[in-house]
């Protein structure tokens, strides 16, 4: 009852980091997309993120979803569950525990671009759902929506704020390419951070121990790893910025010294100035018309909306 399809290969990883890094690199300002952060380590340190004190969006969407699973499952009706970015596997099972009590659950499709990390979510679910089919697929959901499988009645989940990991025009063209996979029978789940206090804000990408600015910096150890870059991580410090016009927190990294990096496998020298700052991240933070008219815009209308009782984070269910 498990079954993997490969829609990215090693080499075509290689060749997009390649592509991002040079990109990125030479362009000014400088940035490089937050993709790049999820190796081992990378995983490892965002699970602990969702465990500081000041990194609330996690337990936000798990109270909603604890407390609405019932209710979304209900109003779903869904067979299948289809999660893009697939998460820790917490929330997933609370979806597949209100759509397996509702009697409704048949599939679950999980969509990831690591395929060890999708092989083990997969095995540890499907060894505890026992009878669900369990259609794994590596892919990079930002560009291969139109091979998932189809049929039934899915519920597509975007959980985890992953939306405003993309730039308003992105968001909009990825959610215009989810509706056109999508039957009228298929629902939207999305989960979305809310604008709130900007010292929050800040707070949860620049927390006291310094994990987020560790995790920032994981994105320099993959580039001398991938790419034989000469990154001295320990030279950049980790700044989170709110950017109150686009409502999004930037992370940056800020280079202490000037310095040059070579970058062996890409054949290019890379300057920093004292004080430049290389984007990162953008992780946007959203209000309900915002993202109920790029919803619009994409085909969608929202249907319901919820929120943890501090009104930090929503949870939204959306139809085609
Ligand atoms: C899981 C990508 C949504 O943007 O909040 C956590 C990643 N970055 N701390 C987010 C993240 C810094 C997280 N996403």
């Amino acid at each position: 009852m498990l079954r993997i399809d490969h829609h990215l290969t090693a080499d075509d990883l290689s060749k997009a980091l390649r592509r991002d890094a040079v990109e990125g690199l030479t362009a000014h300002p400088k940035s490089l997309p937050p993709k790049w952060f999820y190796d081992e380590r990378g995983s490892e340190l965002f699970e602990e993120i969702t465990r500081l004190e000041e990194y609330y969006p996690t337990r936000a969407e798990r109270e909603i979803l604890g407390d609405r699973a019932g209710e979304i499952a209900a109003a779903t009706g869904a067979d299948t569950l289809v999660e893009l970015g697939s998460g820790s596997g917490e929330k997933t099972r609370l979806l597949l525990d209100a759509l397996g009590a509702a009697g409704t659950l048949r599939r679950f499709v999980p969509v990831d671009v690591s395929g060890d990390f999708l092989s083990e979510a997969a095995a540890g679910i499907g060894a505890a759902y026992p009878g669900l089919e369990v259609h794994a697929v590596v892919a990079d959901f930002e560009r291969h929506l139109h091979l998932l499988p189809a049929g039934g009645r899915r519920l597509v989940a975007v959980l985890g704020s992953t939306l405003g990991n993309q730039p308003p025009a992105e968001r909009v063209s990825f959610l215009g390419d989810l509706h056109s996979g999508c039957t009228e029978r298929d629902t939207l789940l999305l989960g979305v951070d809310l604008v709130k206090d900007t010292g929050r804000l800040v707070a949860a990408y620049d927390d006291a121990r310094g994990v987020t600015a560790e995790f920032n910096r994981n994105v320099l150890h993959v580039l001398n790893r991938e790419l034989g870059a000469d990154f001295d991580p320990a030279a950049f410090d980790h700044a989170a910025v709110w950017n109150a016009r686009a409502e999004w927190v930037e992370m940056r990294l800020r280079s202490q010294a000037r310095q040059r990096v070579r970058l062996a496998a890409l054949d290019i020298d890379v300057e920093f100035a004292e004080g430049e700052e290389m984007r990162t991240e953008i992780s946007a933070k959203f209000r309900r018309e915002r993202i109920e008219a790029e919803l619009r815009a994409a085909g969608f209308t929202l249907e319901t909306w919820w929120t943890d009782s501090a009104g930090d984070f929503a949870v939204l269910l959306a139809r085609p």
